[in-house]
C-alpha cells in the first residue's frame, strides 16, 4: 500500500463529496482478497453523524466482502479514469483481482483499513457498513457511516470543490448509460432572490 497524499476532509463535510452524484468505485477487502466496482448509485442521507446509501448488488463480490468486513470504500474516479470505471464494472473480481489486473495502487484507509484510489481519484470516503437484517435479502441498497475522508486539495480543500480549466482531468464522472459519461463542470455560484 502507498502513503496517502490527500488530505484529510471533515465529515461534516463529506457529504459534499458526493452530493453531485458523481460514479464511484466501491472498494472492498476481506481475509487476503480485495476488490473493486463500479457504481452510479450512491447518496448522502443523513447529516450527523454523516451516513450514506449505495446501491451494491447481492450478487457482487463487493457486496460478499463488505459484508464480511462490515466496511468499503467510495472513492471518485477523476476524468482520466473513466476507462478504469466502465471496465471495473464490467466483470467480477471473484475471477481475479482487479487492482492487479489494472495496476491500481491503493492506500489504507485510516479507519477500517480499506483500499482506497488516490491515483487519479478526486476524493475518497471510507464508510462502515450498517447492518440491516431485515433488509439484508431483499434489497441491494446498504447504508453505511462516513468514518474518513479525504480529497486532493488541487479539486476539493476547505469544504469546497474547485472545478477550473487546470485540474479537468480530476473532475469527476457521471453515468449516462452504456459507457456514457459527462464530467461535472461549468459551476454556477447562485445567490438567493
Ligand atoms: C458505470 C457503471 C455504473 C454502475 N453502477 C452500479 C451501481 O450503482 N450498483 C451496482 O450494484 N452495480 C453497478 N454497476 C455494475 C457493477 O459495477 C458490476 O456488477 C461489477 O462487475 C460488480 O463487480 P464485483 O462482482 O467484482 O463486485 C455499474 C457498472 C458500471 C460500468
Amino acid at each position: 500500500m502507498s502513503a496517502s497524499r490527500f488530505e484529510p476532509v471533515r465529515l461534516e463535510h463529506a457529504s459534499r463529496l458526493i452530493n453531485h452524484g458523481p460514479t464511484v468505485l466501491v472498494t472492498s477487502a476481506h481475509g487476503g482478497r480485495r476488490n473493486v466496482m463500479a457504481a452510479a448509485w450512491s447518496m448522502p442521507v443523513e447529516f450527523t453523524p454523516p451516513r450514506v446509501a449505495v446501491v451494491i448488488d447481492k450478487t457482487t463480490f463487493t457486496r460478499e466482502l463488505a459484508r464480511a468486513s462490515g466496511g468499503f470504500g467510495l472513492c471518485l474516479p477523476g476524468l482520466a479514469l473513466a476507462d478504469l470505471t466502465y471496465s471495473v464494472g464490467q466483470h467480477s473480481g471473484r475471477g481475479g483481482d482487479k487492482f492487479e489486473r489494472y495496476g491500481i495502487q491503493a492506500v489504507q484507509g485510516p479507519v477500517l483499513g480499506m483500499p482506497l484510489i488516490e491515483q487519479g481519484c478526486a476524493a475518497w470516503l471510507e464508510c462502515r457498513l450498517i447492518p440491516e437484517r431485515h433488509t439484508e435479502d431483499a434489497y441491494d441498497t446498504c447504508f453505511a457511516e462516513v468514518v474518513a475522508a479525504a480529497a486532493d486539495p488541487r479539486i476539493f480543500a476547505n469544504g469546497h470543490w474547485l472545478f477550473d480549466e487546470d485540474n479537468t482531468e480530476l473532475q469527476t464522472i457521471h453515468h449516462l448509460g452504456a459507457g456514457l459519461f459527462v464530467r461535472s463542470a461549468g459551476a454556477v455560484q447562485a445567490r438567493a432572490l
